[in-house]
């Protein structure tokens, strides 16, 4: 499958409820990628639960690992580095794939890379692709974030706007469980959508308008709750009426949708870029696919969206590490996890756009 002369990575990736391995070629070529789901484990609580998602990586990093090994047909003594998300996520699901790549990298002598998640999300939307994809801006759109990024270079990503309370792919989790649909709740809303009429119901659209890139989707929760079983008091349903399903699903789809693609319209403007690159587990979202491919289409907004199956939590992504690697950004052995989203630097938004900035298209 590989030629034994090509330069090999193994990528590891559990920073929340996947456990995941990949095997990339330097010329970014995905020899294996692996990806152990959590779902079925976390399905009764509507989210994930992170004491059952670190003993679960546990159980399941060396046998997803060794899977990687095998589908890419290779042996360990052609990998020339390994590469591990350590930021931001789930602190103990983060040490499990930490602990093995450590491992990995001290027994067989090969240098640790250590990728940030978010980074990684938004370097998914350059795989398959031969355009440059920076500088950008980035939107990383998961169970975890709604954040917009300045993003210069593949390790360059700054934060410039995000949510104020729940991320998009939270919401469309919640917004499931109170419709009484399966976790995790973004096929589940968009499957249910496909029957629904999304006028039915107005919905709020948060912030729209605000003049910021920020966002918030616990208001457009909440007015769902009231749709589907009236407001707080002795009348108010334990349960949502089946036949209103699709069409609240289509409301509240419709009106997540609106607020996501426009605050992206508002990013790119105010920084005058004339790329956008969306990634994350919403962003295999069809209807969210097509309504930014129309918005792009009309700003003449170069668009890059991951392919749906690297959109959601996958250690292919972190094939960003060749980039590392080739900046000579190896970690030591002594490297931790870095749970929190905000690393210092993420806190200074740039105020203009850099000098060598975008080709207009
Ligand atoms: O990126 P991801 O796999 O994990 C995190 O880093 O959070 O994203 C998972 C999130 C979940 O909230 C899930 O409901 C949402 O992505 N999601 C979707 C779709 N597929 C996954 N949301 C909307 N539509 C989808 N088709
Ligand atoms: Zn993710």
């Amino acid at each position: 499958m590989n030629s034994s002369a090509s330069r090999l990575l193994l990528a590891i990736e559990s920073s929340c409820d996947e456990t995941a391995a990949a095997v990339v070629r330097e010329d970014r070529t995905v020899l294996a990628s692996i990806i152990a789901s959590q779902h079925e484990l976390h399905i009764d609580w509507g989210g994930v639960v992170p004491e059952i998602a670190s003993r679960a990586h546990v159980r399941r990093i060396l046998p997803v690992i060794a899977a990687a090994l095998r589908q890419a047909d290779c042996t360990t003594s052609q990998l020339a580095a390994v590469a591990v998300t350590t930021e931001p996520g789930l602190v103990g699901s983060l040490l499990v794939g930490l602990t093995a790549a450590k491992t990995i990298a001290l027994t067989l002598n090969i240098p640790l890379v250590t990728v940030n998640h978010v980074e990684a999300h938004i370097y998914a939307c350059s795989m398959g692709h031969s355009n440059p994809i920076y500088p950008s801006i980035g939107f990383v759109v998961s169970g975890g974030h709604t954040n917009l990024y300045d993003c210069r270079s593949p390790a360059d990503c700054r934060l410039i706007g995000g949510t104020t309370d729940d991320a998009a792919g939270e919401a469309f989790d919640k917004v499931a469980r109170i419709l009484g649909l399966p976790y995790p709740g973004g096929p589940s809303i968009q499957q249910a959508a496909t029957a629904g009429n999304p006028n039915r119901f107005r919905m709020p659209r948060p912030l729209l308008h605000s003049g910021r890139l920020d966002f918030s989707f616990s208001g457009l929760k909440t007015a769902v709750l009231y749709a589907a079983r009236g407001v707080p008091g002795p009348n108010q349903l334990t349960t949502t009426p089946p036949e209103l399903v699709p069409d609240l699903a289509a409301a509240f789809q419709a009106a997540a949708i609106e607020v996501m693609v426009e605050k992206c319209r508002q990013a790119v403007r105010q920084l005058k870029y004339s790329r956008l690159c969306v990634g994350g587990g919403v962003a295999a979202n069809g209807p969210f696919r097509h309504a930014l491919q129309t918005m792009c289409r009309h700003e003449h907004i170069e668009l890059f969206i991951a392919p749906p199956e690297l959109c959601t939590d996958n250690a292919a992504m972190a094939a960003i590490a060749w980039e590392l690697l080739a900046a000579g950004r190896t970690a030591s052995l002594d490297a931790d996890v870095l749970p929190g989203l905000v690393r210092p630097d993420f806190r200074r938004p740039r105020k203009s756009p850099p000098t060598d900035s975008p080709a207009s298209h």
